[in-house]
C-alpha cells in the first residue's frame, strides 16, 4: 500500500525533530514541498536544511506551486476553495511520484495537529486520486508546535494551576477577547494584540517571532507596558526580513 507520511518538523531547529521524525525522513522515497511564494522560499530552505541534517541516502524532492487563497468569496469559503484545489494537487503528486509500495512525504511546520491543513487536505484526496489508482495511508509524526517553542523560549507553563487554555487566532481575539484565563494567538497579523491592548485589557503577555531559528525574538511583560514594544518590534522585523511568523500567550492571572 501506498504510505504519506506527515512529519511534524518543529520550527525549522535541525536539533529540536524527534527520533521518530528522523527515522521517517530515513524511510521516505520522495518528499513534497509545496511553494507559497517568495516569503515561504526560506521555509522550504530551513525544511532542506533538516533533510541535509537527517537523512542519510540521497533524497529525491518534488516541489509543486500551492494554489493562491482568494480573499473574495469570504473567509471560510476561500479557505474551503483553497483546500480543494490543494487537495488536486496532493492527489497528483501521489499518484505520480508515489510507487505502488512506496512513501511519500510532507514535511510539516510544527505539529500537523494544529493550525495545518496538510491532514484535511490529504482527507480530501483521497477522493480525488485518480480512477483506479490504489488507496494511500497517511501515519503522522508528532512535531515541536509553535505554543510548545514559545513557552520553552521564555521558561514557563501554559497554564495556570488546573486553568484552561484557548488556543486561537490573531483573527478571533480582534473579535472578542477570550474568556479563558490563558489563551494563545496563532496567526496574528498585529490586529489581535492590537484589539486587545484598546480594550484595556489587564494581564501578562509574552510573545516571541521566528522561535527556534536564529533569528528568534522575545519579549514579554504587562500588556500595558509592552503591548506597544511588541508591535513596534514585530513591524521591525517584519519590515527587515519581509515576513514575520509570531506567537503570543496572554494570561489574565498572574
Ligand atoms: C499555519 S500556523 C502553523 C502552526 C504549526 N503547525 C505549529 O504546530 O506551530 C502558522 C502560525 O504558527 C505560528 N508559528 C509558526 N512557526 C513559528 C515560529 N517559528 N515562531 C513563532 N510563531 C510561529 C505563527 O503564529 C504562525 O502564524
Amino acid at each position: 500500500m501506498r504510505r504519506v507520511l506527515v512529519i511534524g518538523i518543529g520550527m525549522g531547529d535541525p536539533a529540536a525533530l524527534t527520533l521518530r521524525a528522523v527515522e521517517a525522513i530515513n524511510r521516505a522515497d520522495v518528499f513534497f514541498f509545496l511553494d507559497k511564494g517568495e516569503a515561504a522560499a526560506e521555509l522550504i530552505e530551513l525544511r532542506e536544511a533538516i533533510l541535509r541534517t537527517h537523512r542519510r541516502a540521497p533524497w529525491r524532492s518534488v516541489t509543486a506551486a500551492s494554489p493562491k487563497r482568494s480573499a473574495e468569496s469570504g473567509y471560510r469559503a476561500g479557505v474551503e476553495a483553497w483546500h480543494a484545489a490543494r487537495a488536486e494537487i496532493f492527489a497528483r503528486l501521489i499518484d505520480e511520484e508515489i510507487a505502488p509500495d512506496g512513501v511519500g512525504a510532507f514535511l510539516v511546520w510544527g505539529d500537523p495537529m494544529l493550525y495545518d491543513s496538510t491532514l484535511r487536505v490529504l482527507d480530501t484526496a483521497r477522493s480525488v486520486t485518480a480512477p483506479g489508482a490504489p488507496p494511500f495511508e497517511v501515519e503522522v509524526v508528532p512535531g515541536i508546535c509553535a505554543i510548545q517553542a514559545l513557552c520553552a523560549a521564555h521558561a514557563i507553563p501554559l497554564n495556570g494551576i488546573g486553568e484552561p487554555v484557548e488556543v486561537t487566532t490573531g483573527r478571533r481575539v480582534a473579535g472578542a477577547t477570550p474568556e479563558a484565563p490563558a489563551f494563545v494567538a496563532l496567526l496574528d497579523d498585529g490586529t489581535g494584540l492590537r484589539a486587545l491592548i484598546e480594550r484595556g485589557w489587564a494581564g501578562r503577555v509574552w510573545w516571541g517571532a521566528y522561535l527556534g531559528t536564529p533569528d528568534e525574538v522575545l519579549l514579554a511583560g504587562p500588556l500595558a507596558e509592552v503591548g506597544e514594544a511588541i508591535l513596534a518590534r514585530r513591524a521591525e522585523v517584519r519590515a527587515r526580513k519581509g515576513w514575520v511568523m509570531d506567537v503570543w500567550l496572554a494570561r489574565a492571572d498572574v
